[in-house]
């Protein structure tokens, strides 16, 4: 088909989609595929926000157009949990904006940032809307590598020198994803120290939020003396609670950019379904032993993850925070690249793994575990990666034959 529109050449097919046709051809077949591939959440939306949900849909006003920018009862559900957790105080007025998930509110935030050409700086690898969202809206990326949170700090600053024009944006995302490392107080500090004395917005996204392993819980940008002048966070309901479908996310921080993006969402949604906003506000008001619990069993899947596959003969750094392992291609396969990798391991071993080439350039070289299978399928799936290391040159040698045919 062809697709030669403006936009459409600038956003290349989801290198996912590739690891995709395999797991549908595998599972047409009958194969069952232990799917580590992506992030969406598999346990179920607590019992008492569901509850709400149906209790308010059976409102005859229910099925109304709602409000764009979020109801209020939201907004201050939304401002509440940023005054009980980050000692942030917000207006929900002003300071809060209700998004149809944090990927439409970032998507569109771009849309109310960017001037054609404008140049963003945004980290390598990332989730893909951080880039594409601006692509999407005329920018221009300048990637940094993102390895660690050090080096991307650092890598901003040689941007920023090196730019022209000189960035605009400047991108957050901790806990990663892709990489899920975290960052701490003072590396927000540097952050915002380093975009205002370069004039920078900060857009950080803290979808990962509640999704931690160590004692402390991630910080937040906005709780840097100043940050309000320059940054918005972009937060999300659906790995916090488990509402990935649900599609309820936050832009809160700077009122002049809530406004911008207020404005531009006024055009395109009238928010989302009424019920599914007041079961939102339901689960930030309501009792939160449903995160602790959620938060347990992304924690207890990483432990198991990291000691199975460790024993299968893959070791794999224990992620500190978010719901994923950023895994390095294990010895025998180091050279294959991510992308081979993880179709062999789908193929051979009927493990599903999302390559880290498709977060960007510079993911190459590592994969992503999704800590969304149980923990007997994920022990199941390290006995699968044993065999698979095991016949790894048998395995590598019939894929040079393929290629070599192709
Ligand atoms: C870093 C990051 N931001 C945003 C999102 C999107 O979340 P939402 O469901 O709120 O759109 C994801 C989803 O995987 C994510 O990993």
């Amino acid at each position: 088909m062809n697709l030669d529109f403006h936009k459409i050449r600038r956003l290349p097919p989801y290198v996912f989609e590739e690891v995709n046709r395999i797991k549908a051809r595998l599972r047409g077949q009958g194969i069952d595929i232990i799917d580590f591939g992506m992030g969406n959440p598999d346990m179920p939306t607590p019992k008492h926000i569901v509850d709400k949900l149906v209790e308010t849909a059976r409102d005859p006003k229910a099925g109304r157009y709602s409000m764009s920018r979020g109801i209020p009862g939201l907004r201050r559900a939304m401002a509440g949990y940023y005054g009980r957790r980050f000692g942030v105080q917000l207006d929900p007025e002003t300071e809060v904006v209700a998004t149809l998930g944090s990927k439409e509110g970032f998507a569109n935030l771009a849309q109310a940032l960017t001037a054609p050409g404008d140049v963003i700086v945004c980290p390598n690898p990332a989730y893909p809307i951080h880039a594409y969202g601006f692509i999407m809206a005329g920018g221009v990326i300048r990637h940094v590598p993102a390895l660690s949170p050090e080096a991307y700090l650092s890598g901003v600053s040689r941007a920023v020198r090196h730019s022209a024009p000189p960035p605009s944006v400047l991108i957050l995302s901790y806990p990663s994803n892709p990489t899920a490392q975290w960052v701490d107080l003072d590396f927000y500090r540097e952050a915002v120290a380093l975009a205002r004395k370069h004039d920078l917005l900060v857009l950080s996204d803290i979808a990962y939020s509640e999704i931690y392993f160590e004692d402390n819980p991630p910080p937040s940008v906005l709780q840097i003396e100043g940050a309000k002048d320059i940054a918005v966070e972009v937060n999300s309901l659906s790995k916090t609670y488990a509402m990935a479908g649900w599609r309820v996310g936050m832009v809160v921080g700077n009122a002049r950019i809530c406004a911008a993006l207020a404005r531009v969402k006024s055009y395109l949604d009238y928010g989302n379904f009424t019920p599914v906003q007041v079961a939102a506000t339901a689960a930030l008001n309501g009792p939160q032993d449903c995160v602790a619990e959620i938060r347990a069993t992304y924690k207890a899947r990483r432990d198991v993850l990291v000691s199975a596959m460790g024993r299968a003969g893959w070791p794999i750094p224990a992620p500190p925070a978010s719901m994923f392992a950023w895994a390095p291609l294990p010895e025998p396969y180091r050279e294959a690249g991510s992308l081979l990798f993880a179709k062999l391991l789908m193929e051979e071993a009927h493990v599903a793994v999302a390559p880290g080439v498709g977060f960007g350039e510079y993911g190459e070289g590592f994969v992503r575990i999704g800590l969304v299978e149980n923990e007997q399928r994920i022990r199941q799936a390290a006995r699968n990666v044993k065999r698979f290391l095991s016949q790894a040159d048998a395995i590598l040698g019939r894929a040079q034959t393929a290629l070599a045919a192709q």
